[in-house]
């Protein structure tokens, strides 16, 4: 109303009760996915200072560069339905470990471990899962150090405990994959060479990246 003295009362109706149900639970989704964007700042501030204090003292680079996602609302659903749960919050927080994604980038194998050795250590980290896709590759020819970890995130109320998953590869494994994962897309299983020639592909890529980690052990040693 203009004068603001006056309140239009609308009459209650399932469809408007339905309707508020629907924002409050929105609303409680939209805090949680800012609670896992925060967990993300956290975790890729942590990645930042490794970064730096190798550099620095050390004279290395050991991460490329870092990205972070948060898992679409679509992506989540389809997750949860794929694995027979309902969609809602708690089977989301309870069930999903990778809503909250970093993908940070290496230059060489070796980089790969000692990251993920330097996050592992830190006191407020605690490794849920860990699965090595570079010494167990996948049968798709994919590598990468996979790890879930869980962070405390200190919010206006509470701190809370997060999820984050952790990809860790080099540069050459993130263009195989990137590559990869969109002509898969596009070829969906027509041509089954295809994913051999992929296979193929990531072995030749992995014989690199050992060659690259060898020279790069020679020049250091001088
Ligand atoms: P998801 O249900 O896919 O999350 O499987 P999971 O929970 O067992 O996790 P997993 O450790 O297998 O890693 C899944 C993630 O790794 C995917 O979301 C991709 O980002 C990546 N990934 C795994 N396998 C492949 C692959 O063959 N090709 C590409 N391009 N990426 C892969
Ligand atoms: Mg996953």
């Amino acid at each position: 109303m203009q004068n603001g003295s006056s309140k239009t009362v609308i009459p209650s109706s399932p469809f408007i009760e339905g309707a508020e149900k629907y924002f409050e639970h929105f609303r409680e989704f939209q805090e949680l996915m800012m609670r896992y964007q925060c967990a993300i700042l956290e975790v890729e501030t942590k990645l930042r200072v490794l970064n730096n204090d190798m550099s620095v003292r050390h004279n290395r680079n050991p991460i490329e560069f870092i990205k972070s996602r948060i898992k679409k609302p679509i992506s989540i659903a389809n997750k949860l339905k794929r694995r027979g749960l309902d969609v809602n919050i708690d089977n989301m927080t309870a069930c999903l470990n990778d809503v909250a994604g970093i993908r940070v980038v290496c230059s060489f194998i070796d980089d790969i471990y000692e990251i993920a050795e330097m996050l592992a250590r830190q006191d407020d980290i605690t490794v849920i899962e860990v699965k090595d896709y570079i010494k167990n590759p996948k049968p798709t020819g994919y590598r990468s150090y996979h790890m879930i970890i869980e962070i405390p995130v200190f919010f206006s109320d509470n701190p809370m405990n997060m999820r984050v998953e952790v990809q860790i590869r080099t540069i050459a494994m993130d263009f195989w994959a990137s590559l990869e994962h969109d002509l898969k897309y596009k070829n969906d299983g027509a041509d089954p060479d295809i994913e051999t020639e992929l296979f193929e592909c990531a072995k030749t890529i992995n014989e690199t990246d050992l060659r690259m980690q060898q020279i790069r052990d020679k020049v250091e040693k001088g």
